[in-house]
């Protein structure tokens, strides 16, 4: 019987993250000066321009930088269909109990996670320890008349503590100890077994849980004065759906064809029961992502004779017009990897989850979540950090398309040229195979959805038939990032501490955050090197104009330069460039020179005025 608690060490290391977070100005607390408000965080000076570094190098990597990708930006509530086309309206929740004592509201996935950092299951973890099957029955009772008392109030085994573990006694005399940790603490929280079977107890008070109950998470509102039902909207959940409302739009102004992508940035919104671990599960928090749409591997067949097969192991290459699915899945699992090495998370930090079949969705072929090593990830079995979703990368099928075309009447089917000529020139086993498999595919999607069997048959016969004529619902592969879980994985990766001993022998402590620098917030820290020299400081601030249109640049003459860079250090500042007597031409070989200090090293190097910006430029985009 044991209980994991969350390392010490670890939560401190995330306190102080979320100190130094608040005390520079990258994240606070919403609603602060009201004492917050769950779930929601503001992002400070710092934070926003790390925010809008994250959003632009997404942006370019992933729309304007190829030729296959357009750009949307669709509002944040749209038509409740298309919430009920997606399946959110019915779907899209999480099992949660309520506590009958102190109403509060649990995930019942989060339970035990939740259960283990709470002062008074740690407190009788000393009585409950692994490896003791006896029943202390006297330790627990004293326990329950004191610590009890204040941290868990509404413990059975507090409320009423001889009837409680008399449940217990019962079964430990028949040999039947509880089997694990949380079967224990159902046992102290269980008072009228015969009534009501072992029941969980509050994480926060030890009251009694009901049975876990769906909870919708979309946050509703209603669109105009009167609140009725036929008002109802919702903030949205995600940003994809608005991606496929409006895929015809956009394949029709964009002049892309199939493969081809639409990305999207914005804010989601979803009423998590239990926001967790700072930013990273948020009530508000923004997405980046991109639907890729391509063809259904039949129509590849069809015009390439085959589908390219793949490893399941490194960057398959460029594009090939003979992907399949599984190709272009590899392909953006690969190129998204591609992208956080290129903001400085290397391969060591990050994790990965393929989705088992029973985990996946029943429309879904595949999906790789991308993971990160946050201090407070779970471990595996040999106590290495597992990681926390960033972003998943789904081969949804023609799935979302397909709803929508059900839904809301609208085809959103595209015609390809190449498919129906390729269709006529094939030998006539060749069509019937590719016919049948895509009408078994249609069908199998069609009853999955809740389609009769014979109105299912009859619209996957018009389907494949629309196959042999060139016609066809695209399916899409979709990599989906959250903002918000990147910034803090960017923050706890580049945050680093060293204590530096004084020639004094005080002790300080050092922060540095070592973010890559096309992340970092501001990219350079102009600053004279004194600031009641007017010349010193003219020439400072012609350097920092010169910058300014290009880059984020922090001007600083306030105290010691050491004092400036310790500054610079703690806002990840990588470069700070000095102007001081050499500059205005003291010796004369280094006039209009600057002195450059790189953040991580401290290392300083002499550089001309007139080759900075080309200098900078190269390290941060
Ligand atoms: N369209 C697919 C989709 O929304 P998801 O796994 O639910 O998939 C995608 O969300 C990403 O959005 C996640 O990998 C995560 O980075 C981010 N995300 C989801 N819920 C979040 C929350 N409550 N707080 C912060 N980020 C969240």
């Amino acid at each position: 019987m044991s209980i994991h608690m969350a390392e010490p060490k670890e939560n401190l290391q995330m306190e102080k993250i979320v100190s130094l977070c608040k005390r520079r100005g990258f994240v606070f607390q919403s609603s602060e000066i009201y004492g917050g408000i769950n779930g929601f965080w503001d992002y400070g000076p710092l934070g926003a321009e790390l925010k809008r570094n994250v959003k632009e190098l997404w942006w370019n990597a992933i729309v304007r930088r190829r030729e296959d990708v357009a750009g949307l930006e669709a509002t944040i509530i749209m038509s409740p269909a298309i919430w009920k086309a997606s399946g959110h309206v019915d779907t899209f929740s999480d099992p949660m109990c309520s506590c009958k004592a102190c109403k509060k509201l649990i995930r019942e996935d989060q339970w035990w996670p939740m259960m283990c950092e709470q002062p008074w299951v740690q407190s009788l973890a000393a009585i409950v320890a692994p490896g003791t099957n006896e029943l202390r029955g006297e330790e627990l009772l004293k326990w329950a008349k004191t610590k009890g008392k204040s941290f868990a109030p509404n413990l059975a085994l507090v409320k009423n503590p001889e009837v409680t573990l008399s449940w217990m006694a019962e079964d430990v005399a028949k040999g039947k100890y509880p089997a694990n940790a949380e079967e224990y603490y159902s046992y102290l929280a269980t008072e009228q077994r015969g009534v009501t079977g072992l029941v969980k107890p509050c994480p926060h008070c030890g009251g009694e849980l009901t049975e876990p109950r769906p909870f919708n998470l979309m946050f509703k509102t209603h669109t105009g004065p009167i609140e009725s039902e036929e008002n109802i909207a919702y903030l949205r959940p995600e940003t994809a759906q608005a991606i496929f409302a409006q895929f015809k739009n956009v394949l029709e102004t964009s002049r892309q064809k199939v493969p081809f992508g639409i990305g999207q940035i914005g804010k989601a919104f979803r009423n998590e029961i239990t926001p967790r671990n700072y930013t990273f599960r948020s009530r508000e928090f923004e997405q980046m992502e991109l639907e890729f749409f391509i063809k259904p591997d039949e129509a590849i067949e069809a015009i390439h004779g085959s589908v390219a097969t793949v490893s399941e192991a490194g960057h398959p290459g460029e594009p090939q017009p003979n992907w399949g699915w599984q190709a272009w899945h590899q392909y953006w699992v690969e190129e998204r990897v591609r992208f956080y090495e290129g903001i400085g998370l290397s391969r060591e930090t990050l994790g990965f989850h393929r989705q088992t079949a029973e985990e996946l969705a029943h429309y879904a072929r595949a999906c790789v979540d991308i993971l990160f090593k946050f201090p407070f990830s779970k471990r595996d079995e040999n106590g290495e950090l597992k990681g926390e979703e960033l972003e998943g990368i789904a081969a949804r099928s023609d799935f979302d398309l397909s709803q929508h075309q059900r839904f809301s009447g609208k085809p959103m089917s595209v015609f390809d040229d190449e498919l129906r000529n390729a269709w006529n020139k094939l030998p006539k086993e060749k069509q019937d195979d590719l016919w049948r498999r895509y009408y078994e595919n249609r069908k199998r999607y069609l009853e999955k959805s809740g389609v009769e069997a014979e109105p299912a048959q009859k619209q996957a016969t018009e389907d494949a038939n629309g196959l042999a004529k060139g016609n066809y619902i695209p399916h899409v592969i979709e990599p989906s990032a959250g903002v918000d879980r990147l910034i803090l994985a960017l923050i706890t990766n580049a945050y680093s501490e060293t204590v530096k001993t004084d020639d004094k022998g005080k002790n300080e402590t050092i922060y540095l955050m070592k973010f890559h620098p096309r992340v970092a917030p501001i990219k350079v820290g102009v600053l004279p090197l004194l600031k009641n020299k007017p010349d010193l400081v003219k020439k400072a601030l012609e350097v920092r104009d010169l910058l300014r249109p290009w880059m984020n640049v922090y001007y600083d003459d306030g105290g010691s330069i050491g004092k400036r860079y310790a500054r610079q250090d703690e806002a990840g500042t990588p470069f700070c460039v000095t102007i001081d007597f050499d500059t205005l031409g003291e010796k004369t070989e280094l006039l209009d020179t600057v002195t450059l200090r790189y953040r991580d090293d401290g290392q300083q190097e002499r550089l001309k005025i007139s080759e900075l910006r080309d200098w900078l430029l190269a390290r941060i985009r």
